[in-house]
Parts: C-alpha cells; structure tokens; sequence
C-alpha cells in the first residue's frame, strides 16, 4: 500500500516532477534502431517522459532527436523532409541539425542571424543492440550508456518485441518483478514438454533480496519434492528494468533471459521492449512470432477494447487465462488496472514482497536525487562500467546450498 503522496511520486514522469527528473538521469530506449533504418529515411514520432519528440537518422548516418515541433511557429517536423544532413520544416523550410542548430531560414532576408540565435530542442542518441537510447537530462549529468550484457550479444541471438502498453509505467515494471504471477497468469494446463517448469511446483515461493548499486536482485526460492531447492533470480535495474531467467536448461545451464524496459512515453501510456537472448542458437522464425502481436505502429492487436479477444473456452481447456501470447495476458494484467492505479486501494501479500522493495529503492532514489545526491547506478567512469554481475540464472540447489554462490566471483 502506497499513500496517494508517494502514489504519485513514483508515476509522473513529465518535465520537472521528482521522478521525471531522476528518470532523465539516465540513457533509456527511444525507438528501435529498424524505425530509422536508412540515412534520410522518413521521420519518427517519439513520445517519451510526456515530450513529443521526432526522431530521424540524416545523411551521415548520425541520429536525431528534436522537439516535434518547429522552433520557428510549431509545425510538426514528423512532416519534415529529412535530406543533405538535417531536417527541413515543410512550412518555412527552416532546417534543423541533430544537435539542434538551426542551420537555413531560407525565407528570412540574406544576411539575417535569426538561425544563430535559435536553439531547438535536441537529445543525444546512442545505437546499441538494436535500440536507440537517448539522454534527456543535464549534460553535467550524463552518465556513460551502461555494458548490460543484453546490448552485446549476437544479433541473431537476440530479438526485441516493442509495444505498447495503455497504462503506467510501473504497473508493467510491477509485473516483470513479480514471479508469483507466472503461476496463474501464464499458466498452460498442458506446458509445452521442452521447457522447464519447476516454478509449477511451488506457488508460494519465498523470496530474498540483495541490494545493488543500480536495483535490487531477488531471488524466488521454492522447495522441490526431493527437497533440493529451484531458485529463479530476477532483476530490477534502474531506472525502470526488470531482468528474468527465461528458457530450458541446456547443458545444465539455462538457455537465455529476458531483460524487460517499461519505458514511459507519459505518465499513463508506456513503451515496452522485450529483449529475449538465447545462448545456444540463433532464434527462429517461430521463436521471433510474438511480434505478430502488434500492427506497424508496435500497437497491440488484441487490446483493452476487444477485451484481448479472450476466449472462455480455451480458458476452460488450454490456458489459465483464456488469453493468447503472454504479453497480450501481462497487458491484460496491468491495463485492467486503470491508467494509474491507486495503491492506497491494494492489499499485498508476501508474494509481493519484491515490487514492495522496487518502490523503497524508486522512492529512495527520487529522493536523493532532489537532494541533490547522484542518480543510483549511473556510471561516470569507464573502469566501473563492468556489467558482468546482472546475470539472471535459474538453478536447481541442494539443501545446504544458497543461491549466492551462483554469484560469487570465481
Ligand atoms: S513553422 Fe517550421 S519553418 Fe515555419
Ligand atoms: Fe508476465
């Protein structure tokens, strides 16, 4: 339960809120890299912590990301023509740089310096693994864009599912730090023979915590019948990262995780990226299908305005839910919610206790950032941007065994 104050406090992300600000401390996912694939290829629409931005790559290959609407009288450079290096204005021609310069006012009088005295609005872009991050705080601040170990791993190893999700943020970044729910949510009645699925055996799993210095690792530890223990280790990661062991054991090893950015677009809407990698192959056609769930516009085809077509039956036979695809079933989860939903209303229990430990460390942060202290987790300094210790594992454990040797250093 979170009083209206702190409700708040952790969901409003626009320009000048506490959580807005500690939000732009840090690199966070604009769009994928295949929106803008070529130079001079047509604008974007990007709308990210309640700015509608524009994002385009020029001539020289370099991204932009500018306010959408013109400086000179606000027409909307989604409708620009993206050519020779910059973005030029439809209206009045105005052509703008990705940094934001105003390079031609072609209808203002040679000799005029109207363009040097204009800046526009403009964020910085860094490519990688098939996503484009931006920083949209203080330059003073701007930290280095962190090694996860998802941004380095083979393309054809990895794949992104993008959509979007018609809630707040945290209402989905709850929800990928919450193992409880993939008892329920996502249950098969028949599950599929290949994977793994001793959480099955345990509803109630007991969970510990270690705190990081950029989020919190927690562990779900539930009791096998030979009572040996199953422990499945997630992540969150600021600023709004939940990581979690997905796949079938290979070699004694689990074939790959999924690292979750819940990225807010305002305050009620939310960009979601789903980052999948294997480690033993590349994916297939067949694994890559979830992003048949969404239209051109990563919007989902089953929605809350057709119920996420659920189907009664199928819940009655084949799944817990009666929804296809778990990310239509995890959108149906949140979505249903409302918006913005009102923790005050809610009742957790022990199997919340990890979204109880991710708002302490949001909260935390948001504050220390307003006292003027560093953002958690940012890095400055190359040496420390060592990401090695964000592994998301799932082991089978004897009895006297605990879960942190999987993380002691060999
Ligand atoms: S409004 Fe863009 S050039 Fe005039
Ligand atoms: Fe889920």
């Amino acid at each position: 339960m979170l009083s209206r104050e702190d409700n708040d406090l952790l969901t409003r992300v626009d320009a000048g809120t506490p959580l807005g600000e500690l939000f732009r401390r840090y690199w966070i996912p604009a769009l994928l890299s295949e929106e803008i694939a070529e130079p001079d290829c047509p604008p974007v629409r990007v709308r990210l912590l309640g700015e509608d931005l524009v994002a385009f790559r020029a001539s020289d290959g370099k991204i932009g990301l500018l306010g959408e609407h013109c400086a000179h009288r606000g027409t909307s450079l989604f409708f620009g023509r993206n050519e020779e290096c910059g973005l030029r204005c439809i209206y009045h021609g105005w052509k703008f740089d990705t940094d934001g310069n105003v390079l031609d006012t072609p209808a203002e009088p040679a000799g005029s310096q109207l363009k040097n005295k204009v800046k526009h609005t403009a964020y910085p872009c860094r490519e990688a693994g098939g996503i484009v991050f931006t920083y949209m705080g203080p330059r003073e601040t701007m930290p280095l864009l962190p090694n996860y170990p998802w941004l380095g791993v083979p393309a054809a190893q990895r794949y992104i599912a993008k959509s979007y999700l018609e809630c707040n943020y945290l209402q989905g970044l709850e929800g990928d730090c919450d193992s409880a729910h993939l008892n329920f949510l996502h249950k098969m009645f028949k599950p599929d023979a290949r994977r793994e699925f001793l959480h099955l055996t345990d509803r109630a799993p007991d969970f510990e915590f270690d705190e990081l210095d950029c989020g919190v690792r927690a562990a779900a530890m539930r009791t096998l019948a030979d009572g040996a223990s199953y422990a499945r280790i997630s992540h969150f990661i600021m600023p709004f990262i939940g990581a979690v062991p997905v796949g079938s054991m290979v070699d004694n090893r689990l074939d790959g995780f999924k690292a979750v950015y819940q990225v807010p677009s305002d305050s009620v809407n939310t960009w979601r990226y789903d980052f999948f990698f294997k480690w033993s192959r590349p994916f297939s056609q067949t694994d890559s299908s979830k992003r048949d769930f969404v239209d051109a516009g990563y919007k989902k085809l089953r929605n809350k305005r057709n119920n996420y077509l659920q189907d009664r039956q199928l819940q009655k036979s084949v799944n817990f839910s009666g929804i296809t695809e778990f990310l239509n079933q995890d959108a149906c989860a949140t979505e249903s919610m409302g918006a913005v939903v009102d923790r005050g209303k809610e009742h957790v229990g022990a199997s919340d206790a990890f979204i109880l430990q991710v708002r302490r460390f949001l909260l935390r942060a948001v504050k220390d950032v307003q006292a003027g202290k560093p953002a958690p987790g940012a890095i400055f300094v190359a040496e420390h941007n060592d990401m090695s210790h964000l592994r998301f594992e799932a082991a089978q454990l004897p009895a006297n065994v605990s879960w942190r040797s999987l993380y002691e250093k060999p």
